[in-house]
């Protein structure tokens, strides 16, 4: 297993020219005028209530994290509530930190004397001819408690890492809460990275199981991802057993002692399996997410605050009341499945739908066919979906009775007003509040959002800070922070909230480095923002080497180091640029080695090589040869101009005569690729 290559080291990101890049763009085609639905009556939250909160979660979060910790239910309750500091030499982050409790009984067991009988989970599989299942609480409650009992009989205790490989599937739920039933830590890997990318999660983290299924049916085909972990356990370090759960009923490639069916241990374990108590600062799931470096970091999150945070946002943000069908259309594999189809759902006794396809199969109308077969109320998808349906026409929502939505979310990337105006005139009829939620892996819940039932919105902005979070907007080159309206800068968080993120999985220097080093004393998001006139806020997305490509996160240093893993390749860089349906592209410049020649082929062999690295996600959509790449005299890459370059924005090129040979630039223009 090759290790990912980390080729050049990243300065920091406070750097002027890299916030302004991002502060144009879609806040400036917006007004800042407030428009739209009306605000939701009758909700959880309405503005007097908001504005109260607010300023309580503020000025005494002791006091009301302490409150509304007691949401949820704790086997010994917590005397302390916050224990935390941003201080650069000594970043801690404690909720809660001596009470106890069981995620799993939280969004399992506390439900069944009330909704024992009450859908949990409704499944919709990638066909949409093969039937919906419908899994109550009651069921739910076996599935998870044979599940657990299954991972105990491979040996798996608390404490103990577990990857979950698995395709958009009940089955995918249940290895989520089993593992926090036993206080096993899952990790969760998307179905569509490749066997290398999840080998080096599996290594990482030092899992003692990969669950995964022998087959994933998506969008009328099929992935093999139990081919896909025998490949990726060949490069694992340490023995891992791997479980396989029944999907397809495809003929899979087998070990004997290593694979174990899921069928043929559930047959024989009771699914009865006692919540394990655990402490509210043991970890709940690491998930690995994209950074500045070639090499993605395990973000963990812990079992407490998380689970009164993911479960507080989701009944408050999507306005969720007692019998609503909630959808979110993410996959599991992403923090958004996690916090929002299973654990804020199920914490708060939701009816949470998981759909196994993809919004264009069979056609542009199955999201919409979903929202109509299960009658839909709340309905949370991202910008990049929304405008590849809209390129298909409004017929394809027109036909479907929509009538049960009430309210609309996004989440994942900035929305274009392009976009919102779609959704809200063709999905929601102009009556369902859009919710346009600003977060992140590391933050475990929403940040900033308007409240459905307080806030007139305002089309592309988030808007307001959730409960308990403080923004401040900094200067980015300065740290100082900007006072009053109308700014722009950086976007740092002053104090903890519950569902942060604790460390990095065997870390916690490089946690301390990423979050807390920039700015001294605050938590950097990483990302720009714009307060308008009226204080509302406006994300204007990432000022690092961060990308956002169909609203999957990604590290440009990630695709860099595949790139230069190939033969063929000497160097390499990557830039984002502006994509009409994924929000942006991927465009890499590559200086190919001396005896190479560059040809159409070999560029579309670089292409299919990234996919197969790193998964069909990361897949280059503009490959340039280049060759030279612009560098200071030391060495360094000057990205903002390859940035500028694959922007088609020559104009404000900057000063240039800083490098080493300032005409590379002229062939680079010269030869752009189309995009
Ligand atoms: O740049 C922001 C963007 O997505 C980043 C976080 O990506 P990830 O950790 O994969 O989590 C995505 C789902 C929570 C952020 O740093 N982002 C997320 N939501 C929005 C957004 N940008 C603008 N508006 C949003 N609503």
């Amino acid at each position: 297993m090759r290790e990912p290559v980390t080729f050049r080291d990243r300065s920091s990101c406070a750097c002027p020219a890299l916030v302004l890049r991002n502060l144009r763009g879609r806040e400036t085609l917006a007004k800042d005028t407030q428009s739209g639905p009306a605000l939701l009556a009758g909700a959880h939250v309405d503005a007097a209530a908001y504005e109260k909160m607010y300023a309580a979660s503020i000025s005494d979060p002791e006091a009301f994290w302490g409150e509304h910790g007691k949401r949820i239910d704790w086997i010994k309750p917590y005397t302390k509530v916050k224990d935390t500091s941003f201080a650069h030499d000594d970043v801690h982050i404690r909720w809660y930190e001596d009470g106890t409790l069981n995620v799993a009984a939280n969004c399992i067991d506390r439900h069944l004397a009330t909704r024992g009988d009450q859908t949990a989970i409704i499944f919709e599989p990638d066909e949409p001819t093969d039937p919906a299942q419908h899994i109550t609480y009651n069921e739910l409650a076996e599935h998870v408690g044979r599940f657990a009992n299954v991972l105990k009989d491979l040996g798996v205790r608390k404490g103990d890492r577990v990857v979950i490989y698995l395709p958009m599937i009940p089955e995918a739920a249940y290895a989520m809460l089993a593992c926090a039933r036993i206080g096993a830590i899952h990790s969760i890997v998307f179905a569509g990275f490749s066997p290398d990318a999840l080998s080096a999660r599996i290594n990482g983290c030092g899992a003692k199981v990969v669950i995964t299924s022998d087959g994933a049916p998506r969008g009328g085909r099929i992935t093999e991802l139990k081919d896909n972990v025998n490949k990726a356990l060949l490069h694992v370090v340490h023995d891992t057993k791997c479980l396989v759960v029944k999907r397809t009923g495809a003929q899979v490639a087998w070990i004997g002692g290593r694979d174990v069916w899921y069928d043929d241990v559930a047959a024989r374990v009771s699914s009865d399996c006692p919540p394990e108590e655990m402490n509210a600062e043991d970890p709940l799931f690491i998930l690995y997410t994209s950074g500045s470096t070639g090499q993605p970091k395990g973000v963990v999150h812990t079992t407490g605050g998380y689970l009164v945070y993911a479960s507080m946002t989701h009944e408050i943000t999507f306005d969720y009341k007692d019998g609503d069908i909630f959808w979110c259309t993410a996959d599991v594999g992403w923090v958004t499945g996690h916090s929002y189809i299973v654990y804020g759902p199920l914490a708060n006794g939701a009816t949470t739908l998981m759909f196994e396809g993809v919004p264009t199969y069979p056609d542009a109308g199955r999201f919409w066919a979903v929202c109509e077969k299960h009658k839909v109320n709340q309905f949370y998808t991202a910008p990049t979906a929304i405008r590849a349906l809209m390129g298909k026409g409004p017929d394809y929502v027109t036909k479907y009775d929509l009538s049960s939505l009430k309210l609309l979310g996004s989440v994942g990337e900035p929305i274009n007003p392009e976009a919102w105006n779609w959704y809200n005139e063709h999905v929601g009829k102009g009556k369902c509040p859009i919710v346009d939620t600003w977060w992140q892996t590391e933050t475990g819940g929403h940040m900033m959002t308007p409240l459905p039932g307080a806030h007139a919105l305002k089309p592309g902005a988030a808007q307001h800070p959730f409960f308990g979070v403080k923004p401040l907007v900094l200067d980015p080159a300065a740290g100082t922070v900007i006072e009053g309206n109308g700014v722009e800068g950086v976007l740092v968080i002053a104090d903890s909230w519950p569902g942060q993120m604790r460390t990095v999985w065997g870390d916690h220097e490089r946690f301390v480095k990423t979050y807390f080093s920039d700015y001294k004393g605050y938590y950097f998001t990483g990302d720009g923002c714009r307060r308008d006139a009226d204080g509302d806020y406006w994300i204007t997305g990432r000022v690092d080497d961060v990308i956002n490509v169909s609203g999957h996160r990604m590290g440009t240093a990630e695709v860099e180091s595949a790139l230069v893993a190939h033969e063929a390749v000497s160097e390499a860089a990557v830039v984002g640029y502006p994509h009409p349906i994924k929000g942006q592209g991927i465009y890499c410049y590559v200086t190919l080695m001396a005896d190479e020649t560059p040809s159409e082929e070999l560029k579309k062999k670089l292409s299919d090589w990234v996919r197969e690295e790193i998964g069909p996600i990361a897949k280059p959509d503009v490959i340039q040869w280049a060759p030279g790449l612009p560098k200071t005299r030391s060495g360094k890459i000057m990205r903002r101009i390859l940035r500028k370059i694959a922007e088609n924005d020559f104009g404000s090129l900057g000063d240039t005569s800083t490098l080493a040979d300032p005409s590379v630039v002229d062939d680079l223009i010269a030869n752009r690729a189309k995009t």
